[in-house]
Protein backbone atom coordinates (compact mmCIF):
# COMPACT_ATOMS: atom_id res chain seq x y z
CA UNK A 1 0.00 0.00 0.00
CA UNK A 2 2.55 2.27 1.33
CA UNK A 3 4.83 1.57 -2.07
CA UNK A 4 1.42 2.11 -4.34
CA UNK A 5 1.36 5.76 -2.70
CA UNK A 6 5.16 6.04 -3.05
CA UNK A 7 4.31 6.02 -6.53
CA UNK A 8 1.44 7.93 -7.53
CA UNK A 9 3.38 10.74 -5.77
CA UNK A 10 6.40 10.18 -7.63
CA UNK A 11 4.15 10.02 -10.91
CA UNK A 12 2.24 13.46 -9.62
CA UNK A 13 5.82 15.11 -9.37
CA UNK A 14 6.44 13.86 -12.88
CA UNK A 15 3.10 15.36 -14.22
CA UNK A 16 3.71 18.39 -12.85
CA UNK A 17 7.33 18.76 -14.07
CA UNK A 18 6.49 18.07 -17.45
CA UNK A 19 3.62 20.25 -17.82
CA UNK A 20 5.10 23.29 -16.42
CA UNK A 21 7.28 23.46 -19.45
CA UNK A 22 9.83 22.82 -21.99
CA UNK A 23 12.86 20.69 -21.57
CA UNK A 24 15.09 23.85 -21.58
CA UNK A 25 12.98 25.42 -18.94
CA UNK A 26 14.27 24.23 -15.66
CA UNK A 27 14.48 27.86 -14.69
CA UNK A 28 10.30 27.86 -14.86
CA UNK A 29 10.14 25.54 -12.23
CA UNK A 30 10.15 26.52 -8.27
CA UNK A 31 13.79 25.21 -7.36
CA UNK A 32 14.74 25.34 -3.58
CA UNK A 33 17.19 27.95 -3.18
CA UNK A 34 21.09 27.13 -3.87
CA UNK A 35 23.16 26.96 -0.63
CA UNK A 36 24.82 29.93 -1.30
CA UNK A 37 21.74 32.18 -1.48
CA UNK A 38 19.54 32.95 1.63
CA UNK A 39 17.18 31.21 2.67
CA UNK A 40 13.75 31.50 1.60
CA UNK A 41 11.50 33.67 4.63
CA UNK A 42 14.56 35.82 5.10
CA UNK A 43 13.27 39.35 4.92
CA UNK A 44 14.67 41.80 2.15
CA UNK A 45 14.84 45.45 1.76
CA UNK A 46 12.46 46.59 -0.39
CA UNK A 47 15.25 47.56 -3.25
CA UNK A 48 15.91 44.48 -3.65
CA UNK A 49 12.10 42.87 -3.23
CA UNK A 50 11.71 45.12 -6.30
CA UNK A 51 14.51 43.86 -7.70
CA UNK A 52 13.59 40.26 -7.18
CA UNK A 53 10.26 41.37 -9.41
CA UNK A 54 12.22 43.48 -12.21
CA UNK A 55 14.35 40.26 -12.14
CA UNK A 56 11.60 38.18 -13.63
CA UNK A 57 9.56 41.16 -15.60
CA UNK A 58 12.67 41.79 -17.47
CA UNK A 59 13.28 38.01 -18.62
CA UNK A 60 16.32 37.70 -16.83
CA UNK A 61 15.34 34.35 -15.19
CA UNK A 62 14.46 33.33 -18.77
CA UNK A 63 18.02 33.10 -19.96
CA UNK A 64 19.79 32.97 -16.22
CA UNK A 65 17.92 30.82 -14.75
CA UNK A 66 15.03 31.36 -11.74
CA UNK A 67 16.75 33.26 -9.06
CA UNK A 68 20.31 33.64 -11.15
CA UNK A 69 21.06 29.81 -10.76
CA UNK A 70 21.87 29.21 -14.00
CA UNK A 71 21.14 25.68 -15.64
CA UNK A 72 19.42 27.27 -18.67
CA UNK A 73 21.59 27.18 -21.67
CA UNK A 74 25.84 26.42 -21.31
CA UNK A 75 25.82 29.88 -22.82
CA UNK A 76 24.67 31.75 -20.16
CA UNK A 77 26.43 32.23 -16.46
CA UNK A 78 24.69 31.41 -13.70
CA UNK A 79 24.71 35.35 -11.73
CA UNK A 80 24.86 33.48 -8.19
CA UNK A 81 28.70 35.10 -7.40
CA UNK A 82 28.34 38.32 -9.73
CA UNK A 83 27.54 40.77 -6.52
CA UNK A 84 31.43 39.49 -5.42
CA UNK A 85 32.95 39.50 -8.74
CA UNK A 86 31.47 43.12 -10.35
CA UNK A 87 31.15 46.46 -8.96
CA UNK A 88 27.74 48.09 -8.63
CA UNK A 89 28.81 50.36 -11.61
CA UNK A 90 30.21 47.45 -13.82
CA UNK A 91 26.67 45.48 -12.87
CA UNK A 92 24.60 48.59 -14.37
CA UNK A 93 27.09 48.98 -17.71
CA UNK A 94 26.47 45.11 -18.16
CA UNK A 95 22.72 45.64 -18.17
CA UNK A 96 22.53 49.16 -20.05
CA UNK A 97 25.46 47.97 -22.95
CA UNK A 98 24.69 44.16 -22.73
CA UNK A 99 27.69 41.86 -22.82
CA UNK A 100 29.17 39.00 -25.52
CA UNK A 101 29.23 38.87 -29.18
CA UNK A 102 25.69 39.78 -31.06
CA UNK A 103 27.16 38.47 -34.26
CA UNK A 104 26.59 34.69 -33.80
CA UNK A 105 23.40 33.67 -34.49
CA UNK A 106 23.47 30.52 -33.06
CA UNK A 107 23.80 32.10 -29.69
CA UNK A 108 22.15 33.70 -27.43
CA UNK A 109 24.41 37.52 -26.25
CA UNK A 110 22.92 39.49 -23.06
CA UNK A 111 20.88 41.97 -24.55
CA UNK A 112 21.24 45.79 -24.61
CA UNK A 113 18.60 46.98 -22.13
CA UNK A 114 19.37 50.90 -22.07
CA UNK A 115 15.73 52.82 -22.26
CA UNK A 116 13.93 49.91 -21.70
CA UNK A 117 14.55 49.16 -17.77
CA UNK A 118 14.71 52.29 -16.04
CA UNK A 119 17.56 53.43 -13.86
CA UNK A 120 15.20 53.02 -10.44
CA UNK A 121 14.54 50.00 -12.07
CA UNK A 122 18.34 48.54 -12.89
CA UNK A 123 19.44 49.71 -9.50
CA UNK A 124 16.96 47.63 -8.26
CA UNK A 125 17.72 44.67 -9.73
CA UNK A 126 21.90 45.51 -9.29
CA UNK A 127 20.58 45.56 -5.07
CA UNK A 128 18.99 42.44 -5.46
CA UNK A 129 21.94 40.77 -7.32
CA UNK A 130 24.30 42.34 -4.76
CA UNK A 131 22.24 40.81 -1.91
CA UNK A 132 23.10 36.97 -3.68
CA UNK A 133 19.62 36.99 -5.54
CA UNK A 134 17.52 36.14 -2.91
CA UNK A 135 13.94 34.02 -3.12
CA UNK A 136 11.10 37.05 -3.08
CA UNK A 137 7.46 35.80 -2.81
CA UNK A 138 5.79 36.28 -5.89
CA UNK A 139 8.58 36.94 -7.84
CA UNK A 140 8.17 34.03 -10.26
CA UNK A 141 7.22 33.54 -13.70
CA UNK A 142 3.66 32.63 -15.02
CA UNK A 143 2.86 29.03 -15.26
CA UNK A 144 2.69 28.16 -18.93
CA UNK A 145 -0.42 26.17 -19.81
CA UNK A 146 0.05 23.30 -21.61
CA UNK A 147 -3.87 22.39 -22.52
CA UNK A 148 -4.76 24.89 -23.94
CA UNK A 149 -3.50 25.42 -27.10
CA UNK A 150 -0.55 27.14 -28.25
CA UNK A 151 -1.81 30.41 -28.66
CA UNK A 152 -2.68 30.86 -25.01
CA UNK A 153 0.45 28.99 -24.33
CA UNK A 154 2.29 31.89 -26.73
CA UNK A 155 0.50 34.85 -24.93
CA UNK A 156 2.14 33.67 -21.18
CA UNK A 157 5.84 33.13 -23.28
CA UNK A 158 5.12 36.52 -24.53
CA UNK A 159 5.20 37.71 -21.40
CA UNK A 160 7.47 35.34 -19.32
CA UNK A 161 10.04 36.09 -21.76
CA UNK A 162 9.68 40.07 -21.52
CA UNK A 163 8.98 40.35 -25.39
CA UNK A 164 6.23 42.86 -23.96
CA UNK A 165 9.10 45.14 -22.79
CA UNK A 166 10.29 45.50 -26.40
CA UNK A 167 7.29 44.95 -28.46
CA UNK A 168 4.41 46.03 -26.49
CA UNK A 169 1.11 45.13 -25.49
CA UNK A 170 -0.58 42.63 -27.61
CA UNK A 171 3.01 43.41 -30.23
CA UNK A 172 1.54 47.08 -30.51
CA UNK A 173 4.71 48.36 -30.86
CA UNK A 174 5.68 51.91 -29.75
CA UNK A 175 8.53 51.28 -27.72
CA UNK A 176 11.44 54.03 -28.59
CA UNK A 177 14.57 52.82 -29.72
CA UNK A 178 16.16 56.55 -30.58
CA UNK A 179 19.55 55.73 -31.80
CA UNK A 180 18.16 52.94 -34.44
CA UNK A 181 17.11 54.04 -38.21
CA UNK A 182 13.34 53.66 -37.49
CA UNK A 183 13.52 55.03 -33.82
CA UNK A 184 11.20 52.86 -32.81
CA UNK A 185 10.81 49.12 -31.52
CA UNK A 186 9.00 47.76 -34.94
CA UNK A 187 5.37 46.41 -33.57
CA UNK A 188 4.25 42.19 -34.47
CA UNK A 189 0.39 43.04 -35.71
CA UNK A 190 -0.95 44.55 -38.61
CA UNK A 191 -0.96 44.06 -42.18
CA UNK A 192 2.84 45.13 -43.61
CA UNK A 193 4.04 43.03 -40.39
CA UNK A 194 1.83 39.70 -42.02
CA UNK A 195 3.07 40.61 -45.33
CA UNK A 196 7.00 40.71 -44.68
CA UNK A 197 6.68 37.89 -41.89
CA UNK A 198 5.50 34.79 -42.91
CA UNK A 199 5.76 31.78 -39.74
CA UNK A 200 8.88 30.77 -40.99
CA UNK A 201 10.51 34.10 -40.80
CA UNK A 202 9.10 35.16 -37.59
CA UNK A 203 10.81 31.59 -36.26
CA UNK A 204 14.30 32.73 -37.83
CA UNK A 205 14.40 35.89 -36.15
CA UNK A 206 13.01 34.77 -32.57
CA UNK A 207 16.26 32.21 -32.95
CA UNK A 208 18.76 33.61 -33.93
CA UNK A 209 17.72 38.05 -33.48
CA UNK A 210 18.50 40.66 -35.40
CA UNK A 211 21.05 43.09 -34.23
CA UNK A 212 20.41 46.49 -35.59
CA UNK A 213 24.04 48.55 -34.14
CA UNK A 214 26.38 48.88 -31.32
CA UNK A 215 24.78 49.93 -28.00
CA UNK A 216 22.64 51.85 -26.79
CA UNK A 217 21.00 50.74 -29.88
CA UNK A 218 18.44 47.59 -28.49
CA UNK A 219 18.46 44.81 -30.74
CA UNK A 220 16.42 41.60 -30.99
CA UNK A 221 17.92 39.04 -28.80
CA UNK A 222 19.00 35.68 -29.78
CA UNK A 223 16.66 33.42 -28.42
CA UNK A 224 18.46 30.23 -29.70
CA UNK A 225 19.87 27.85 -27.11
CA UNK A 226 17.04 29.08 -24.46
CA UNK A 227 13.94 27.91 -25.80
CA UNK A 228 12.50 24.74 -27.24
CA UNK A 229 11.09 24.43 -30.81
CA UNK A 230 7.66 23.91 -29.22
CA UNK A 231 8.01 27.69 -27.67
CA UNK A 232 8.77 28.96 -30.56
CA UNK A 233 6.05 27.23 -32.51
CA UNK A 234 3.85 28.85 -28.97
CA UNK A 235 5.02 32.36 -29.52
CA UNK A 236 4.34 32.48 -33.24
CA UNK A 237 0.40 30.76 -32.81
CA UNK A 238 -0.13 33.55 -30.53
CA UNK A 239 1.62 36.29 -32.74
CA UNK A 240 -1.07 35.09 -35.76
CA UNK A 241 -3.48 35.88 -33.27
CA UNK A 242 -2.31 39.75 -33.08
CA UNK A 243 -4.06 42.07 -35.70
C1 LIG B 1 18.58 36.36 -24.04
C2 LIG B 1 19.28 35.86 -22.87
C3 LIG B 1 19.62 36.82 -21.76
C4 LIG B 1 18.77 37.62 -21.05
C5 LIG B 1 17.28 37.82 -21.24
C6 LIG B 1 19.57 38.24 -20.02
N1 LIG B 1 20.86 37.84 -20.12
FE1 LIG B 1 22.41 38.42 -18.90
N2 LIG B 1 23.71 37.39 -20.06
C7 LIG B 1 23.37 36.60 -21.15
C8 LIG B 1 24.59 36.02 -21.71
C9 LIG B 1 24.67 35.10 -22.92
C10 LIG B 1 25.67 36.48 -20.91
C11 LIG B 1 27.15 36.17 -21.09
C12 LIG B 1 27.77 37.16 -22.04
C13 LIG B 1 29.22 36.84 -22.28
O1 LIG B 1 30.03 36.99 -21.33
O2 LIG B 1 29.56 36.44 -23.39
C14 LIG B 1 25.07 37.33 -19.88
C15 LIG B 1 25.80 37.98 -18.88
C16 LIG B 1 25.27 38.69 -17.84
C17 LIG B 1 26.03 39.27 -16.73
C18 LIG B 1 27.54 39.13 -16.53
C19 LIG B 1 27.77 37.79 -15.83
C20 LIG B 1 29.18 37.31 -15.87
O3 LIG B 1 29.54 36.50 -15.00
O4 LIG B 1 29.94 37.70 -16.79
C21 LIG B 1 25.13 39.89 -15.90
C22 LIG B 1 25.43 40.65 -14.62
C23 LIG B 1 23.83 39.71 -16.49
N3 LIG B 1 23.94 38.99 -17.66
C24 LIG B 1 22.65 40.18 -15.93
C25 LIG B 1 21.40 40.08 -16.57
C26 LIG B 1 20.21 40.74 -16.07
C27 LIG B 1 20.13 41.56 -14.79
C28 LIG B 1 19.21 40.46 -16.95
C29 LIG B 1 17.79 40.98 -16.97
C30 LIG B 1 17.66 42.43 -17.04
C31 LIG B 1 19.78 39.61 -18.00
N4 LIG B 1 21.09 39.41 -17.71
C32 LIG B 1 19.06 39.11 -19.07
C33 LIG B 1 22.10 36.37 -21.64
C34 LIG B 1 20.94 36.98 -21.19
C1 LIG C 1 15.35 44.07 -25.85
C2 LIG C 1 14.20 44.32 -26.71
C3 LIG C 1 13.56 43.16 -27.41
C4 LIG C 1 13.04 42.01 -26.84
C5 LIG C 1 13.06 41.60 -25.38
C6 LIG C 1 12.41 41.28 -27.90
N1 LIG C 1 12.57 41.92 -29.08
FE1 LIG C 1 11.87 41.31 -30.90
N2 LIG C 1 12.80 42.88 -31.80
C7 LIG C 1 13.48 43.89 -31.15
C8 LIG C 1 14.02 44.82 -32.13
C9 LIG C 1 14.84 46.07 -31.84
C10 LIG C 1 13.61 44.32 -33.40
C11 LIG C 1 13.93 44.94 -34.79
C12 LIG C 1 15.02 44.16 -35.45
C13 LIG C 1 15.25 44.59 -36.86
O1 LIG C 1 14.62 45.54 -37.33
O2 LIG C 1 16.08 43.97 -37.55
C14 LIG C 1 12.83 43.12 -33.15
C15 LIG C 1 12.25 42.34 -34.14
C16 LIG C 1 11.39 41.28 -33.91
C17 LIG C 1 10.63 40.60 -34.94
C18 LIG C 1 10.65 40.94 -36.42
C19 LIG C 1 9.73 42.12 -36.66
C20 LIG C 1 10.34 43.24 -37.44
O3 LIG C 1 9.56 44.06 -37.95
O4 LIG C 1 11.59 43.33 -37.55
C21 LIG C 1 9.89 39.61 -34.32
C22 LIG C 1 8.94 38.63 -34.96
C23 LIG C 1 10.20 39.69 -32.90
N3 LIG C 1 11.11 40.71 -32.70
C24 LIG C 1 9.64 38.87 -31.94
C25 LIG C 1 10.01 38.89 -30.60
C26 LIG C 1 9.56 37.92 -29.62
C27 LIG C 1 8.58 36.79 -29.88
C28 LIG C 1 10.19 38.24 -28.43
C29 LIG C 1 10.14 37.49 -27.11
C30 LIG C 1 10.60 36.11 -27.20
C31 LIG C 1 11.00 39.42 -28.68
N4 LIG C 1 10.87 39.78 -29.98
C32 LIG C 1 11.75 40.07 -27.72
C33 LIG C 1 13.66 44.02 -29.79
C34 LIG C 1 13.27 43.08 -28.84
Amino acid sequence: MLVVAALVVTMVGIALAAWYGGENHAGTVTVTSAASQPAAGTPVNAAVAAGAHDFVRFACDQCHGEQGVGDISPDVPALTDVGKTFTVAQMTTIIERGLGSSSDPKKPYMPVWHGIISKQQISDIVAYLNAGLPAVQGAEPIPVPQDQGDAVAGSILYTNLGCVNCHGPNGLGGVPNPQSADQIIPSLSGKGFREEFPPAQIREIIVSGSVLGKPPIVSMPHWGSILTDAEVSQLIAYIGTLS
